[in-house]
């Protein structure tokens, strides 16, 4: 089999977005509690965060962590979450029990330390516009109120200028506690907008679209929430989940052909908004939770019985072909990086997470930890407009489905990095990338693969680095050729 790629330096899509590389930590399971924060572990700080899974976090170069939910954040007070004393409370998203013992200050002061941007969350699921606007005075107001003065009497005297706000989470899931009608959250949505940006000018709004692309009123909600909020807010969210279902690899591998749908289809829709209201602003998409996530077994599996603080909940170990889908779900993000402006891997830590912990243990990467690593440290510059001349296959869910999917970007000091993907179970693929446009010639340098003999194989606390990137076998010195193994991601760096 032979695929190619065409690179020209001309032909460009976007800058190279810092905000494409974000994380999210829920109050869900483990992602706080024995995740970022574990008082008494060997590698705590005296706030009790943890400095392993600091470290890690910083090599796998995320850029900014959504925070406090997901599911979570519909029935969150946050006022529960500030100061000396911390109430407990159910929390009715997980069925667990909420300590309060980790809040804003301390998310906002783990930002600081991880060198990442804060995208905060409010609650439109059972609070509304005042509770957001106080957390609003709470986090950026300079003082001399009853919200920024409570903060700096917690030691936080500096606001913390959080810009990035999504305005609630999934309200058009029925799971969502105080879910709503697309009218009745667009109201509330818009109308938090404009009194939060009474308070604070600056800031960049995300309202809630479809919490996939299965929902039933997947389009017609972000018609409706867009209709009620488009002058209020800057961004969309689109979320999407991936898995292997019945042994159906092949469709599992072609997952990101779904992802490309589903931002097609909503970029289409603001558009289609914004045009019948006569606006000539473009509404971007935050794809602020996207990863391959085992939902079928979490749904499947028997509802909590008790309720218990921080349970392993959500747990999913990851193998070489997931670490693969995660690498053409970041090729799509990339690709059309002129509309989506932010976007959040769900989660960060232990909950559906690329790094996993062991409470009072070990820290360390799963396999979709590489990909996102790669792509953040070396995607830089401008996203180039990628031609894939590939060979398909034909997918139960997808129809055809090209074997090789790509990226490439250029830095501002002309390095090209392209990152590839190999969708083919049994077969090695040889790639060709042109670069005739180019006026120079370029050549291979660093290059890496991840492949393994067992697409299954995983990382576990005793073989952390089993699956890893290793030096790429199938370059040919002197050529712009490559061999590509059967279920693989690429790195390959041109100058
Ligand atoms: O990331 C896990 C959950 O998935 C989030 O809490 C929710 O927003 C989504 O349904």
């Amino acid at each position: 089999q032979h695929a190619t790629v065409t690179l020209d330096p001309a032909f460009t899509v976007a800058p190279v977005r810092r905000r494409t590389f974000g994380s999210f930590v829920e109050h869900l399971g483990r992602c706080v509690y024995t995740g970022i924060y574990e008082p008494g572990h060997p590698t705590a700080d005296t706030d009790g965060l943890r400095q392993d899974v600091l470290a890690l976090v910083r090599e796998l170069g995320v850029s900014m962590v959504r925070y406090p939910g997901g599911n979570f954040v519909s029935g969150y007070r946050w006022e529960d979450g500030v100061g000396p004393s911390r109430v407990r409370r159910p929390d009715l998203a997980w069925h667990t029990i909420e300590t309060n013992e980790f809040g804003t200050d301390e998310f906002l002061r783990w930002c600081g330390r991880a060198g990442v941007e804060p995208m905060m969350a409010v609650n439109l699921g059972t609070r509304g516009v005042a509770e957001a606007v106080d957390l609003l005075e709470y986090t950026n107001h300079p003082g001399g109120t009853h919200f920024s003065d409570l903060r700096a009497s917690h030691g936080n005297p500096k606001p913390y200028d959080v810009k990035l706000w999504c305005l609630g989470n999934e309200l058009d899931g029925p799971w969502q506690v105080g879910f709503k009608t697309a009218r009745e959250y667009g109201r509330l949505a818009a109308q938090t907008a404009r009194a939060m940006r009474m308070l604070d000018p600056g800031l960049t709004f995300v309202a809630v679209g479809s919490s996939g692309s299965g929902m039933p009123e997947f389009g017609a909600w972000e018609a409706e929430v867009l209709a009620e909020t488009y002058e209020e807010v800057d961004l969309i969210s689109a979320h999407a989940y991936y898995e292997e279902v019945d042994g159906d690899l092949g469709s599992f591998l072609a997952s990101n052909l779904d992802m490309e749908h589903v931002i097609r289809a909503v970029t289409a829709t603001a558009d289609h908004v914004g045009a019948r209201l006569k606006s000539r602003k473009k509404i971007g998409v935050s794809f602020d939770e996207w990863n391959v996530w085992y939902l079928s077994r979490f749904q499947n599996a028997p509802p909590p019985a008790a309720w218990e603080i921080a349970p392993r909940q959500l747990e999913d170990v990851y193998h070489v072909a997931d670490a693969v889908v995660v690498g053409s779900l970041l090729i799509s993000l990339l690709r059309h990086s002129d509309r989506v402006e932010a976007a959040a891997q769900a989660q960060l830590v232990n909950v559906i997470g690329p790094i996993f912990t062991e409470p009072g243990g070990r820290a360390w990467r799963q396999t979709i930890f590489h990909p996102f690593a790669q792509a953040s440290a070396l995607a830089r510059g401008t996203v180039l407009h990628t031609a894939v001349g590939s060979p398909v296959y034909a997918t139960p869910k997808y129809g055809d489905a090209p074997l090789v999917d790509a990226v490439a970007t250029l830095s501002d000091s002309g390095e090209v990095a392209l990152f590839v993907v190999n969708r083919s179970i049994d077969d090695p693929v040889r790639l060709t990338i042109g670069t005739r446009a180019f006026d120079r010639a370029l050549t291979i340098g660093d290059a890496t693969v991840l492949a393994d003999d067992d697409v299954y194989a995983t990382n576990t606390a005793d073989a952390p680095d089993r699956v890893a990137p290793r030096p790429h076998p199938g370059v040919t010195p002197g050529s712009l050729d490559v061999v590509l193994p059967p279920v693989s991601w690429s790195v390959i760096q041109l100058s």
